[in-house]
């Protein structure tokens, strides 16, 4: 339409589109770099509500709220700084288009009015194209509007694709040499193992046993000796750097990721519960279980007794953090819920650390009757609780210095001896 009008004016209507969209490149290249900056302080200012939010006993305690409140200020401020100038920029924008818009309205009534005079269009075709430019600008104004919203999205996604970019480790075997998950049967051997989280340190030199089915193994040795490094390389949350894991013969990464960890029961270092009541906390060992079969393993977890004398016993809510039951408690919970899932092999890393000493023996008696036939890796610190172990490995900086049973290493006078009877002198002094 506005070509049939007149060519000449429709260029000069068409000019305002490279002058926006030049001051739209502008105003994104400035205000991109601050939205960036936005979100970036926006995830650190985050971090520490969350992080500050979780520990705050801890730093009540050691009296650092002012400290804590400097750091919060400080990251805060930063905050504002870039947020002000990425929205004060992005805010430009409307008022830049309206401007450019406004410089086409002129440019057309000008030049209108002299061809106008001209005799080359009539005042009617002015009005025509004045209204053309108008609805020519309000989608570029409309597009400038959410601009912002557009910058501020894109800052946020390109964070988010960085981690969806990270590589995903693969959750199922090479089908050709995938192993079935009923083949676990207890057996593990480890051929000279070597690990290091970073590559410039090794925590694992060279860790070679070898261990029956049904035996109970206990990991024993000073903390940061690598442990539960140890347990976390069997269920292959970490791949070895050298040598192999094998069960029953089949090497760690023939298993699917999920089959691997069906065969496994785990007790970690630090508990992890979650809301919901203690019945569903604790069947979320074995999804299927009746309430009886639930009851059965809290009972030989030895967690029976507290629960009934709980407010609501069984159908307790625990809150997010499971604070309203004490860290003892916890760990028989979750002792439970790993007795419950019944697998074939069981691992205890510190599972009853925080328990009294009778409870702790109970407990044991309790496992050792259910573990009969089973394989279980017990990591402990009270040496007096692994005493019956079939195999004590006893570790020091990642190397396995001693093997054997708890009366063969007594009697062979060396590391475990010392650490045995350093634990008896404790107890006496
Ligand atoms: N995620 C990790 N990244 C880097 N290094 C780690 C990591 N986890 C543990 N380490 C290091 O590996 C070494 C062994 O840690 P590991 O947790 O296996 O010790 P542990 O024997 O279980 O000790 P504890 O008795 O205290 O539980 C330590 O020196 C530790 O600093
Ligand atoms: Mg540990």
């Amino acid at each position: 339409m506005m070509l049939s009008i007149s060519a000449r004016m429709t260029l000069i209507a068409l000019l305002i589109l490279p002058v926006s969209l030049v001051l739209v490149m502008v105003v994104v290249h400035f205000s991109q770099r601050f939205f960036k900056a936005q979100q970036a302080t926006l995830g650190v200012v985050n971090g520490q509500v969350e992080e500050v939010y979780s520990g705050h006993n801890v730093i009540k305690a050691f009296n650092r709220e002012q400290a804590v409140l400097d750091d919060l200020n400080a990251a805060n401020d930063q905050l504002y700084a870039s947020a002000w100038k990425s929205q004060f920029l992005s805010g430009l924008m409307m008022p830049i288009m309206n401007f450019v818009g406004n410089l086409g309205y002129v440019a057309v009534a000008i030049v209108g009015s002299i061809f106008a005079a001209g005799g080359i269009i009539t005042i009617g075709d002015i009005q025509a194209f004045i209204q053309y430019v108008k609805n020519f600008t309000q989608p570029i104004q409309q597009l400038s509007q959410v601009s912002n919203m557009l910058q501020s999205m894109a800052a946020a996604a390109e964070r988010v694709f960085e981690f969806l970019a990270e590589e995903e480790e693969d959750q199922t075997a090479d089908p050709a040499r995938r192993a079935d998950p009923a083949t676990i049967d207890g057996q593990v051997t480890f051929d000279h193992v070597k690990f290091g989280y970073t590559p410039d340190k090794t925590v694992i030199r060279d860790f070679s046993c070898t261990v029956q089915p049904g035996q109970k193994v206990a990991i024993v040795g000073p903390t940061g000796a690598g442990k539960t490094t140890m347990v976390k390389l069997l269920m292959r949350f970490y791949d070895v750097d050298g040598g192999s894991i094998t069960l029953n013969g089949h090497n760690v990464r023939d298993f699917d990721r999920s089959a691997l960890r069906e065969g496994f029961g785990m007790v970690l270092q630090d508990t992890w519960l979650f809301q919901g009541t203690i019945m569903e906390n604790i069947r979320y060992g074995r999804l299927d279980a009746t309430d009886e079969e639930v009851i059965a393993a809290a009972k030989a977890a030895g967690a029976d007794h507290f629960i009934r004398t709980l407010p609501g016993g069984y159908q307790m809510e625990l809150n997010e953090d499971a604070s309203n039951v004490s860290q003892g408690q916890k760990q028989l919970l979750t002792i439970a819920r790993a007795i419950l899932a019944d697998n074939r092999i069981l691992v205890l890393d510190e599972a009853t650390s925080s328990v009294d000493t009778r409870t702790e023996q109970r407990i044991q008696a309790a496992m050792d009757h259910l573990m009969q036939g089973r394989t279980s890796f017990i990591i402990a610190h009270r040496l007096s609780t692994i005493r019956n172990a079939d195999l004590i490995l006893v570790m020091r900086d990642g190397d396995i210095v001693e093997q054997g049973n708890h009366d063969q290493l007594m009697e062979a006078g060396g590391f475990y001896a010392d650490l045995y009877n350093s634990q008896f002198e404790d107890v006496t002094a």
